[in-house]
């Protein structure tokens, strides 16, 4: 099995989302002792914004520039390690409602018509049927359902809900929230996510 073990938040080892989502690759790893990870800090290594350069070089228009040539292989590296992987494991903070913009530019390089996704006459179609996805999520405030902010809610739903699209339906989040309202709450959060982590059983 080959997981895809990706990290976003740019506070380190203080992290809560690296230390979920490195709990749930080693619980995986327990479980499927022949597993394969590959890793990918995307805070500290960042694909650039996707620009007019990146879409003509696509086009065959080439590139004459180093830095945007190796931002292309890296995208194109994005894209085959999510092909090649089983499961993929994405740890991700809320930032201002939403995931970090390192995860976004991620997301561009690996949602392509004709890679991940498809248009067919019954709307699009997701072509990455056969994978499963973990969410490590952490935020600062609540806003899991029923909350009084729970429509502000544009992280796990935003990341599920692409994850959907490009067929990867088998999604669970494990989540520790709460965490910037004092530190009894914060470490009740992390000690129920680790549990929810222990009892990952595939
Ligand atoms: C730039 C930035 C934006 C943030 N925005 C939000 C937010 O919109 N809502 C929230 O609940 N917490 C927010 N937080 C708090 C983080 O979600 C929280 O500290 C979380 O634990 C960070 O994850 P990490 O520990 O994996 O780095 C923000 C933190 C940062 C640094």
């Amino acid at each position: 099995m080959q997981i895809l073990h990706l990290d976003s938040s740019i506070l380190g080892t203080a992290s809560v989302s690296r230390h979920l989502s490195s709990n749930i690759v080693d619980r995986l790893k327990a479980l499927h002792p022949d597993s394969q990870v590959i890793y990918r800090d995307l805070a500290l290594d960042p694909a650039l914004h996707l620009s007019a350069k990146h879409l003509a070089a696509w086009q065959g228009a080439g590139s004459d520039n180093a830095m945007l040539t190796e931002d292309l292989y890296k995208g194109t590296a994005y894209l085959q390690e999510l092909l090649e992987s089983h499961v993929v494991v994405i740890g991700t903070p809320m930032y201002n409602l939403t995931i970090p913009t390192p995860l976004k530019a991620w997301i561009d390089r690996i949602s392509l018509v004709g890679k991940t996704f498809h248009y067919t006459d019954k709307g699009p179609e997701g072509l990455l049927k056969d994978k499963q996805a973990y969410i490590a999520s952490s935020r600062g405030g609540v806003y899991s359902s029923g909350s009084p902010a729970a429509s502000l809610e544009h992280q796990e739903t935003y990341l599920i809900g692409l994850l959907g699209f490009l067929g990867i339906s088998d999604t669970k989040v494990i989540r520790a929230e709460g965490l910037a309202i004092n530190a009894q709450v914060k470490d009740a959060a992390i000690a129920k996510a680790l549990e929810d982590i222990a009892a990952i059983t595939g």
